[in-house]
C-alpha cells in the first residue's frame, strides 16, 4: 500500500499551486482529476483532494462522491480554494453544501486563491461581470464574503495564495 496521493482540479492555477506545495511538503504522489481512476487511487492510504470553488461548488468532489463506498477506511481530506477571505459562517455553509451524506465526515480545509478576469474563459468572465453588475445594485452590507471579494477584485489581478493556508491540513495529517 502506497502512502498518499493528492488529486486536484484547478481551472486557473491557484489550486494546482497548493497541490504542488502539498506534494512538496508530504512527498505524496500527485494527479489531476481527469487522470485519477479508482484503480490508481485505491492503492493509497491517504487521499487529499484539492479543488477550486466555483459558484459555491468544490471542483473534483464528484470523484469522491462516486467512489465513497470503495474508499471507506482510507484517510481522506479536502482542501478547497476560493477568492474570499476565510469566514467561519461562509466556510460552514460551504461545508454543508458540498460535504453531504457519505462525505459528511471528511475534514475540509480552506486556502485563498487568485483572481484574474483576463485569464478567465469567456463564460466565466461573463458570469462574474453579470454578478458584479447585479451586486452593484445591492447594499454591500448584505454581501456574502466571496461577493465582497469579487466586487473588490473586479478588474484587478489578485493573488492571495500562501503556504500558510496549508498548515492546518499538515497538522491534521501529522496527528
Ligand atoms: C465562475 C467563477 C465562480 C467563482 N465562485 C466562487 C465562489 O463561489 N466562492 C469563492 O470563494 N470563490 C469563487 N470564485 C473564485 C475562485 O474560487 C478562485 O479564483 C480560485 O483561485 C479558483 O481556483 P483555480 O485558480 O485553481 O481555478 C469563482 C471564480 C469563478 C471564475
Amino acid at each position: 500500500m502506497k502512502t498518499g496521493i493528492i488529486i486536484y482540479q484547478s481551472k486557473y492555477g491557484a489550486t494546482k499551486k497548493y497541490a504542488n506545495w502539498l506534494a512538496e511538503l508530504t512527498g505524496f504522489d500527485i494527479i489531476e482529476t481527469p487522470k485519477a481512476t479508482l484503480h490508481n487511487i485505491k492503492q493509497y492510504e491517504t487521499i487529499l483532494l484539492c479543488g477550486g470553488i466555483y459558484a459555491s461548488g468544490i471542483a473534483g468532489l464528484s470523484f469522491l462522491k462516486k467512489h465513497s463506498a470503495q474508499l471507506s477506511g482510507k484517510k481522506i481530506a479536502v482542501f478547497c480554494v476560493g477568492a474570499s477571505p476565510y469566514d467561519e459562517k461562509a466556510f460552514h455553509e460551504l461545508k454543508m453544501h458540498n460535504l453531504k451524506n457519505d462525505l459528511s465526515n471528511i475534514p475540509l480545509f480552506y486556502g485563498r486563491g487568485a483572481w484574474d478576469e483576463s485569464r478567465m474563459t469567456f463564460k466565466d468572465r461573463t458570469l462574474c461581470r453579470l454578478l458584479q453588475k447585479a451586486l452593484s445594485k445591492k447594499d454591500p452590507a448584505t454581501y456574502e464574503p466571496w461577493m465582497t471579494a469579487c466586487m473588490s477584485a473586479a478588474g484587478q489581478v489578485r493573488d492571495w495564495t500562501d503556504r500558510k493556508y496549508l498548515i492546518p491540513l499538515i497538522n491534521d495529517l501529522n496527528e
